[in-house]
């Protein structure tokens, strides 16, 4: 398959960055190759500033319905729709130039058939620019995988911990428990016969992740799924410490909400005491 990568344009979202002006465009041919090499980048990104920081650095960006619980508030992401997968789509593609933008499918827009995954995921393509959709699920999904990959839709799998199943499986729960190895084994191995070109494998045992990574040809993506990954994932706000969950698979690399209490606290002190706004906030008559 060609690999076709563009020079991108200067950046429209702050300033332009000119150390990544010969940088290429990720491509899903380019993606896929990178099984067993340099370890794929990738973050989530929910807002179009937040995806030009993040694709500075990131192989990818996942617009992942995790929004419903870090952007919305809902206590998991059963209620996320269409919609909202689309706003926040469209703004993370006018965020990124060079990462490879990827839309979740949230749940209820996949599950019943091939034909309405398909619609559903062509209308995610059309209307936000994204170049893939990801979706939850092992073997029971894969002939939906085939029927989306071999109409030009290239899909990202999901297996282990699939947080859209957790009334099944009360709760948010690891994959631990060496008797269902073998089920996620075999989750894995057919998503990629499905023709998936990367699969996210979320909360499992490191032994049972380095497996699949050894086991399959496409690139693994781990979240709470040990370094044997061939790349990693991380919610934005859970990385950057704006989300109060700290599941045992996050690392904090910032402290942001402590920044923004100590920012809404001292602009309420000076609101308050109104030494803001000061003199230079303020317009003056212009001089004629
Ligand atoms: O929704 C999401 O953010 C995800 C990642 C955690 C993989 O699916």
């Amino acid at each position: 398959m060609s690999t076709i990568s563009k020079k991108i344009d200067v950046k429209q979202i702050g300033q332009p960055d000119n150390s990544s002006m010969n940088r290429k465009v990720m491509t899903v041919p380019n993606f896929r190759d990178r099984k067993g090499g340099k370890p794929l980048v990738c973050l989530t990104a929910y807002t179009a500033h937040v995806a030009h920081l993040v694709d500075a650095e990131a192989d990818m960006i996942l617009v992942g319905d995790s929004l419903g619980m870090v952007i919305h508030g809902m206590p998991n992401t059963l209620s996320v729709t269409i919609e909202h997968m689309i706003m926040h789509g469209q703004a993370v593609v006018r965020g990124a130039k060079k990462a490879l933008v990827i839309v979740d499918m949230p749940f209820g827009s996949y599950e019943e058939s091939p034909e309405v995954a398909f619609r559903n995921a062509s209308r995610i393509i059309k209307e936000t620019g994204c170049t893939a959709v990801k979706l939850e699920g092992g073997k029971e999904m894969a002939k939906t995988i085939h029927h989306l990959a071999a109409r030009g839709i290239p899909v990202m799998a999901h297996v282990g911990l699939m947080p859209q199943q957790m009334n099944t499986a009360g709760g948010f729960k690891a994959v631990q428990d060496q008797e269902s190895w073998d089920d996620v084994i075999s989750d894995a191995k057919s998503v990629e016969a499905a023709g998936a070109f990367s699969v996210v494998i979320e909360g499992v045992a490191e032994e049972l992740a380095q497996k699949i990574t050894k086991n399959i040809k496409i690139p693994t993506i781990g979240i709470g799924a040990s370094a044997h990954c061939d790349g990693q994932i991380l919610v934005f706000e859970d990385m950057i410490g704006l989300f109060p969950r700290v599941p045992t698979f996050v690392k904090r690399y910032g402290n942001m909400e402590e920044m923004m209490i100590d920012a809404i606290q001292k602009y309420s002190a000076e609101v308050r005491d109104r030494s803001f706004p000061a003199i230079e906030h303020t317009y003056r008559p212009k001089k004629v």
